[in-house]
């Protein structure tokens, strides 16, 4: 029998407990050939979610971000002889802790140093992350190649073409997209719609910022600039298509006009296990895809005049270098202060916009390969959004 160490950063999150869930179900079953073990757990402030799983895989350090949870956790887990610890070192420590591989499902910005950490020490990288990439893939990938930690893309559209991606002779790459909760609204129901809208996703069950990405399309975007970074692909060279039942995850197409392309139920367990048991395949209990009783498969060019993230985001990924960084922390602040209900729906878009149009001091836009550069320019950005958020409550006078 084979035993995998794995950590899990973001474990109480969505594809934290995806990965859980995995982890419970193989290691349940008495003919497994592989057994996995958890090596550390990270979660920013659901302290009771992050007891309950540590107790019960009794991993060797759990982290949390919030530092006043720290008192809590410590009591919980003390007698059961777990070591813990709590804020940004902590994190860190966790992402050190020797283990095969490390689920990097942390959102956002804040998942950027813990997953370096893990690369640093070359563990498997199992990417959910995408915001590592999108502000500083430059960096990241640079990182990942010096010490020869090899990164699993999770993202389904990812997961799908590296499960299909001979690396000769590529013309070029589909990245499918659901279209969100809005595809067919009008631009009335989308000008308005709440954050409760807009997180719910006709296909996926996930977390709230990634369920807003994935409404203003700014997901596929990010997703965009993610895959020019994993599969060394300009922007030009990778086309999105609708396809509102979220059946084919992605598609590559050949120099001889093949297209290939992964299929399969959507539930983010398939890509999980994937990269757990890379380069193996894991039986496990995800609902079989029955094309026969599949709804008719549709794939449709996407509407940027209705969503404009996603040409934002094209543009930013057209001119590499920092233009990401800018459009991924202006993206991380609009969207919060959408879920805050400072701003309207459209105006996350619009405040990407305006802070990617806006005037910095930074002496050079070629390459986010510099680590302190990078941060200035996340700084920046975040506070530039803010400003923007500032004047359209005011220009509105109100708090919605
Ligand atoms: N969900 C999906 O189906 C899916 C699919 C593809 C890619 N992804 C990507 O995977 C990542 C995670 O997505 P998710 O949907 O799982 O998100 P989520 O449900 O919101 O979970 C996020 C996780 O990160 C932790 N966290 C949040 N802010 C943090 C901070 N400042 N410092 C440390 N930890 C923090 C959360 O802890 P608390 O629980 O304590 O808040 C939680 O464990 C995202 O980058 C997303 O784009 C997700």
């Amino acid at each position: 029998m084979n035993l995998k160490t794995i950590s899990i950063l973001g474990a109480t999150g969505s594809i934290g407990c995806s990965t859980i869930a995995i982890i419970r179900e193989i290691n349940k079953k008495p003919n497994s050939d592989v057994k996995y073990e958890l090596k550390a757990i990270t979660a920013n402030n659901n302290v009771d979610d992050l007891i309950k799983i540590a107790i019960e895989f009794k991993p060797e350090f759990v982290a949390i971000a919030d530092e006043e949870k720290y008192s809590e956790l410590k009591s919980a887990l003390s007698p059961h002889g777990i070591k813990c610890g709590a804020g940004k070192g902590a994190l860190l420590e966790a992402a050190s802790i020797q283990s095969d591989m490390v689920m990097a499902a942390i959102v956002g910005f804040a998942g950027l140093m813990p997953t370096i950490k893990a690369v640093e020490r070359g563990a498997t990288i199992l990417l959910a992350n995408k915001e590592c990439l999108v502000s500083a893939g430059d960096y990241f990938m640079q990182k990942a190649a010096q010490n020869a930690a090899t990164i699993l893309p999770v993202d389904s559209e990812h997961n799908a073409i590296f499960q299909v991606l001979n690396k000769k002779n590529v013309e070029k790459l589909i990245l499918t997209a659901s279209g969100g909760p809005f595809y067919n609204s009008t631009p009335e129901v989308i000008q308005n719609a709440t954050p409760e809208q807009a997180c719910k996703h006709p296909n996926w069950s996930m977390g709230q910022k990634i369920s807003v990405d994935s409404a203003t399309m700014m997901n596929k975007g990010l997703e965009l600039i993610e895959a020019c970074h994993l599969f060394k692909m300009p922007a030009t060279k990778i086309d999105i298509l609708i396809h509102p039942q979220s059946i084919v995850h992605s598609m590559v197409c050949y120099e001889d006009g093949s297209v290939l392309a992964q299929m399969g139920t959507p539930d983010m367990r398939i890509p999980i296990s994937y990269c757990m048991a890379y380069p193996e395949r894991i039986n496990i209990s995800t609902p079989r895809l029955s094309l026969a009783d599949a709804p008719d498969l549709q794939f449709l060019k996407p509407d940027t005049q209705k969503f404009p993230a996603l040409r934002i985001a094209r543009d930013a990924a057209e001119q590499g270098g920092l233009a990401s960084t800018l459009l991924n922390a202006a993206n991380e602040v609009a969207v919060e202060s959408f879920l805050n209900r400072k701003i309207k729906f459209f105006e996350i878009a619009a405040i990407v916009e305006d802070v990617l149009n806006s005037k910095f001091n930074f002496s050079s836009i070629d390459r986010a390969d510099d680590y302190e550069l990078i941060i200035d320019c996340d700084d920046a950005a975040r506070r530039k959004a803010l400003e923007f958020v500032a004047m359209r409550q005011m220009e509105t006078g109100v708090v919605r």
